[in-house]
């Protein structure tokens, strides 16, 4: 059985990433993390993949319609013959093309319970800011097939931790990032094999 190569896409520190690639170690899991792409250069999910010794690439977005930068992501993911992709703290919007293309077969994270504190702005610390600020004594973490709707997407998993009195934005952040690590790799590895269908060679 030959694994689900994975592109994963971010902007920032990649634990997410690292929680993945950890997983993938298992002979069992049925995915490989085969190529990392960033907007940022300096994200430090580019260092980790390199130190796994996974393809890590750079894309800026600046000066690049949406649609500009998508095609590029896509060529290179295309390179890199890759079948499905793990959005992992990416904080671009993709273009519709892009979207058609990886339609069932694109996941995102999302640090709430979605479908609440989802949608355009709705990421990293502007999530938390807001479940404090709503006084929800529960939040957690969602992984969603992505489409062309922002965090829109069917849930595939997701897991809730309280919000305590005394939470900053940073402190809930910190517990439901926790939570992250353990729901994506669960949350890739339930989807590759509940959809097999879309990789014949499973
Ligand atoms: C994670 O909390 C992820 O859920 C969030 O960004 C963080 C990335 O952390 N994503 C979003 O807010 C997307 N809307 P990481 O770089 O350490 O994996």
């Amino acid at each position: 059985m030959r694994k689900v190569r994975t592109g994963v896409l971010l902007s920032g520190s990649g634990s997410n990433l690292q929680a993945l690639i950890d997983a993938c170690r298992a002979p069992e899991f049925p995915a490989e993390i085969s190529c990392v792409i960033s907007n940022k250069e300096t994200a430090y999910g580019l260092t980790r993949a390199e130190q796994a010794g996974i393809p890590a690439v750079f894309v800026s977005h600046k000066g690049k319609s949406r649609e500009e930068f998508a095609a590029e992501i896509d060529d290179i993911l295309t390179r890199y013959t890759i079948d499905m992709v793990c959005l992992a703290g990416f904080m671009r919007i993709l273009s519709a093309d892009f979207f058609t293309k990886w339609d069932n077969r694109m996941l995102n994270i999302h640090p709430a319970l979605l479908p609440k504190f989802g949608g355009e702005g709705m990421y990293g610390h502007h999530v938390h800011e807001a479940v404090i600020a709503a006084g929800e004594t529960e939040s957690g973490a969602s992984v969603h097939v992505v489409t062309a709707g922002c965090d829109e997407g069917p849930v595939v998993l997701q897991e809730k931790c309280p919000v305590l009195p005394e939470d900053t934005p940073d402190t809930l952040a910190a517990r439901v990032l926790t939570i992250e690590h353990q729901l994506y790799p669960r949350a890739l590895q339930e989807y590759v094999l509940r959809n097999s269908f879309l990789w014949k060679f499973i």
